[in-house]
């Protein structure tokens, strides 16, 4: 499978098979994880978690025990550097035919945090289940992706930008980045709110998060952020997949945002 193919084969898998996850899958996808770059060259560490060794639970997943799982210092880009790097593993499952979903709320955290051993001035931004998809979802979770809408997302127009963000930019002319730039499109988001906004200007791109209310915290921790880190891994990924690479810049292009979009970064090209 080609990136674009895993990208649009994923989606959060919260019915698993019960049959529970090979050790030896759970190595390969933790070595993967260990070694997975961000570009903010902040290091992370990973565990895997055993639902019923460690007490887990997420009152939104069903016939899984494994579960995958980081800790970082909280420090500023702590949240896009995270959402990179997890992403990468997200999609790594996914193309060895291994479900997740990522988990920022619906579970017990207080026992994820012991049993990662989170220590004082960490941050255990999200966890995942592991393991083999059901055949069929659970009640709930066709109910959440209802209510969630999450088979929809915002179309190209809204979310891309050329030179400034009063020109959008369709599907049609965007050339050669239009696979890249499809690929943000289809990340998965918390809520499916699709925080990112992403300015196109020569050889650089702008990325910006639009603000949602209630996703940050009074400690200042962003959750949107962490989709914008995801943002940043598709578009390099599917631009990789093209043979070019990114440099991330963190120099605020000083263009006029929209009400409540933050500037978050620049890839150079
Ligand atoms: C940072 C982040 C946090 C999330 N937290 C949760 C969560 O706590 N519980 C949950 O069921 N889904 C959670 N999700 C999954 C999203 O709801 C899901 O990605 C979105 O609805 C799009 O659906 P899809 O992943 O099937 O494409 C989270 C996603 C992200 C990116």
């Amino acid at each position: 499978m080609n990136t674009m193919e895993i990208v649009r084969s994923r989606r959060s898998v919260r019915s698993f098979d019960g049959a529970g996850l090979p050790q030896a899958v759970q190595e390969e996808i933790l070595q993967y994880a260990q070694k997975a770059e961000n570009p903010y060259g902040l290091a992370i560490h990973w565990q895997i978690l055993s639902a019923k060794a460690d007490r887990l639970s997420s009152p939104v997943i069903t016939g899984a025990d494994t579960y995958i799982a980081g800790r970082m210092d909280r420090v500023p880009h702590a949240e896009e550097a995270f959402g990179f790097a997890f992403e990468k593993v997200v999609l790594y499952a996914q193309s060895k035919g291994f479900g997740t979903t990522w988990i920022g709320g619906t579970m017990n955290r207080s026992a994820f945090e012991r049993a990662i051993g989170l220590k004082e001035g960490e941050v255990m931004p999200c966890v995942s289940p592991l393991g083999v998809p059901a055949k069929k979802m659970s009640l709930r979770e066709t109910m959440m992706r209802k209510a969630i809408k999450a088979d929809t997302r915002l179309p190209f127009e809204s979310l891309f930008f050329a030179g400034g963000f009063e020109t959008p930019l369709s599907k049609a002319s965007a050339g050669d980045l239009a696979d890249a730039l499809e690929m943000v499109r289809l990340a998965p988001s918390a809520v499916n709110k699709q925080p990112w906004r992403l300015v196109i200007d020569g050889s650089l791109v702008h990325f910006y998060e639009k603000h949602d209310k209630g996703y940050v915290g009074a400690d200042g921790w962003d959750m949107q952020k962490i989709d914008l880190g995801i943002a940043l891994c598709h578009y390099v990924c599917g631009m990789e997949e093209k043979g070019k690479k990114a440099t991330l810049l963190l120099q605020d292009p000083g263009l006029v945002p929209p009400a409540n979009t933050e500037y978050i970064a620049t890839l150079s090209f």
